[in-house]
């Protein structure tokens, strides 16, 4: 089975973790550190704070605002759960919005829409690595006099008009998961150009110890801390920042690679029926996802169908407005629901051998080119597969 993604790990990850072991020093020490600097200076940006997740990383951005009352955070409901989550843990309501079908990125007309007197931030997700309309969305925080809180958990090593994306807004959330562009087994990391959100969201990171073990080691007495307020076990691990680092020195293998894959798609599905390619500009995304839509009803037809050619693709996402957690958040938003119908994830990540990518491309576009939607298009039957 061809999977829709999966890391890539070799001897140089397995090294680093290993000298991690050996050195029986495995919580929050000097590979974070590392990984932190290595990280700051590749997105240029004053601060890194390394987490076990880029859901904590959202976590600690939207927590480490100032609070002021406000209390509603506008987010694309096409987005994975966790941002969503995020909101609600740092105790915002979620406000949901648009996006738009061109890019699958939120919807800036919408948001200028939702933007109220209760707006705290916008947290606009970079989805599939493409970068949101960064500008629009800074405009409209600053009229309105609020933060812009990016999901950047696809997006990392992609850029917005020639600048790393991480130094826009308030905070830029990355994640190292196993299917992301870099992956430290497990982890994520928040970047700010604040120092008072990098201290907030250091001590919140640590439960809120100001100095954690690793820091304290040479002091006097090293086992002296003070909890200065309220916090969350959200480090991330050294194993995971040595891995991390091993990753980081790939990067642009692993960028040229998946730019390769989906320029090839692109070049192999132009023109099919029933699609309608989703826009990227690969000079400043690395993809970490290959999307496409598929209308009238033929989706799930196609997603049948890689399947029984042993191809496994994906869905992202399933809107979260409709999901039984956050219902009481719901709004209508048609177009969100139609993109849900129709977008389909192809394999892409950088263990594909060419000739993988070349039979996903083929049985794609063997598919579409046969298929027919039945004249009821709601009924999503198709006939005359080949
Ligand atoms: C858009 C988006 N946001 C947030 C996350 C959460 O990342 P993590 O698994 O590192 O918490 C993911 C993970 O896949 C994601 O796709």
């Amino acid at each position: 089975m061809i999977l829709v993604s999966q890391p890539d790990f070799g001897p140089a990850e397995t090294t680093a973790a290993q000298t991690v072991l050996e050195s029986q020093w495995v919580g929050m020490g000097p590979q974070t550190e590392r990984f932190e600097a290595a990280l700051a200076s590749l997105l240029g940006v004053p601060h890194v704070v390394a987490t076990c997740s880029c859901t904590a990383a959202l976590h600690l951005a939207l927590a480490s605002l100032e609070s002021d009352g406000r209390n509603e955070v506008i987010v694309p409901s096409l987005t994975f759960a966790a941002t969503i989550q995020a909101v609600l843990m740092a105790g915002y309501k979620p406000v949901f919005a648009e996006v738009e079908p061109e890019t699958l990125n939120l919807d800036c007309i919408d948001v200028a829409g939702l933007l109220g007197p209760q707006t705290r931030a916008i947290l606009p997700v970079h989805f599939a690595g493409q970068p949101c309309d960064l500008e629009r969305l800074r405009q409209l925080a600053a009229q309105f006099d609020v933060a812009v809180v990016a999901d950047a958990a696809h997006a990392f090593g992609s850029t917005y008009r020639e600048a790393a994306i991480g130094g826009q807004g308030a905070a830029t959330c990355f994640s190292f998961s196993s299917n992301k562009n870099i992956s430290s087994g497990e982890g994520g990391a928040l970047a700010t150009g604040s120092d008072e959100l990098a201290a907030g969201a250091r001590q919140l990171r640590f439960l809120g110890i100001s100095q954690h073990t690793w820091a304290r080691r040479h002091q006097e007495k090293p086992w002296h801390y003070s909890v200065a307020g309220p916090g969350f076990r959200y480090h991330m691990s050294d194993i995971n920042a040595a891995i991390g680092l091993a990753q980081l020195n790939r990067l642009n293998e692993f960028a040229n690679r998946r730019r390769q894959i989906a320029a090839t798609y692109d070049a192999a599905l132009r023109d099919l029926p029933w699609t309608v390619p989703v826009q990227r500009n690969l000079a400043q995304t690395i993809p970490n996802l290959y999307v496409l839509r598929v209308t009238h009803g033929l989706r799930d037809a196609l997603h049948a169908a890689m399947r029984l050619a042993g191809i496994g693709c994906g869905v992202h996402y399933v809107p979260n407005h409709q999901q039984p957690a956050f219902r009481d958040f719901a709004r209508p938003l048609p177009v969100t629901e139609q993109l849900a119908a129709e977008v389909i994830s192809l394999p892409l990540h950088t263990r594909l051998r060419p000739d993988q990518v070349e039979h996903v491309a083929a049985e794609a576009s063997r598919f579409l080119k046969h298929a027919r939607p039945a004249r009821e298009p709601e009924s999503r039957i198709v006939t005359a597969l080949a």
